[in-house]
C-alpha cells in the first residue's frame, strides 16, 4: 500500500468554500467520468471500498479527501499529505446544472489550490486523450500545475499494444510545459503499474 497501513476519508467538498485549510501537500486524481479514478485510489492504498466506485459514470460528485489514518484534517491535526478523488468531467447524462457545478468545482480547484503538488490525469487506454482532456491539460499548463498522465484499464487492451500507446501519448504531450515527461500504464483490476505510481507519488510529496 501507499506509505501507511490505512487511509481514511475525511471530507467531501461540494464547493470551493468547503475546502479544508491549506497546508498538507495534495495529490489529485482527475479524468473523464468512469476512467477509473476512484478504483485507482483504492488500488494504491490497498483498500477496496475506500473511494466509492461504480459502473455508472458520475459516481464521484465532490472532491473527496483521503488522508493517512489518525488525522482529522482540522487545524491542529493536519495530515502530512492528502489524496483527492475528483468528480469526472465530460459526463453529459446528468442534469446540466449538476454537470456545470462539478465542472466548475474541478476547474476552480485545479487552477487555484496552492498546495496542489501534482495532478494525475487519468486517460482510458481504450480511448486515449480526448478533447475535454486536452482542455484540462491546457488549463494545467496555463496555471503551471504539474501533472502526469496515467493510462488506466490496460487489462482491456492487448498487452503488446501498451508500449506503443505510451509512446503515442508521450508524443501528444511533448510540447506541454507542465506535463511530467513519463506516462504510467496501470490496471487497478490486475494491479499493474501501481508500484510505479506509488514511487512517483512518494517522489512528488517526499513522504
Ligand atoms: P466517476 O467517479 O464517475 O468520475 O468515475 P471514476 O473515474 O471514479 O471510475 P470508477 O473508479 O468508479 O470506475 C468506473 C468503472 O470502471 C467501474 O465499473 C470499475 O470497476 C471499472 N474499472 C476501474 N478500473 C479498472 C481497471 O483497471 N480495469 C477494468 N477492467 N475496469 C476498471
Ligand atoms: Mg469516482
Amino acid at each position: 500500500p501507499l506509505f501507511v497501513k490505512s487511509w481514511v476519508f475525511i471530507r467531501g467538498v461540494p464547493a470551493m468554500k468547503f475546502l479544508p485549510p491549506e497546508g498538507p501537500l495534495e495529490v489529485a486524481f482527475a479524468g473523464r467520468s468512469n476512467v477509473g479514478k476512484s478504483s485507482l485510489i483504492n488500488a494504491l492504498v490497498g483498500h477496496k471500498g475506500l473511494a466509492r466506485t461504480s459502473n455508472t459514470p458520475g459516481r464521484t460528485q465532490e472532491l473527496n479527501y483521503f488522508v493517512p489514518d489518525g488525522y482529522t484534517g482540522e487545524e491542529g491535526n493536519l495530515p502530512p499529505m492528502a489524496l483527492v478523488d475528483m468528480p469526472g468531467y465530460g459526463y453529459a447524462q446528468a442534469p446540466k446544472e449538476h454537470v456545470d457545478a462539478w465542472t466548475k468545482l474541478v476547474f476552480d480547484y485545479l487552477r487555484g489550490r496552492a498546495t496542489l503538488k501534482r495532478v494525475y490525469v487519468l486517460i482510458d487506454s481504450r480511448h486515449g486523450i480526448k478533447k475535454n482532456d486536452d482542455e484540462v491539460l491546457s488549463l494545467l499548463d496555463k496555471a503551471a500545475v504539474s501533472y502526469q498522465i496515467v493510462l488506466t484499464k490496460t487489462d482491456k487492451i492487448k498487452e503488446a499494444g501498451v508500449p506503443r500507446l505510451i509512446s503515442e501519448t508521450l508524443e501528444k504531450i511533448r510540447k506541454r510545459p507542465a506535463a511530467f515527461p513519463e506516462v504510467i500504464a496501470t490496471s487497478s483490476e490486475k494491479g499493474k503499474g501501481l508500484d510505479e505510481l506509488r514511487h512517483a507519488i512518494a517522489e512528488t510529496v517526499g513522504y
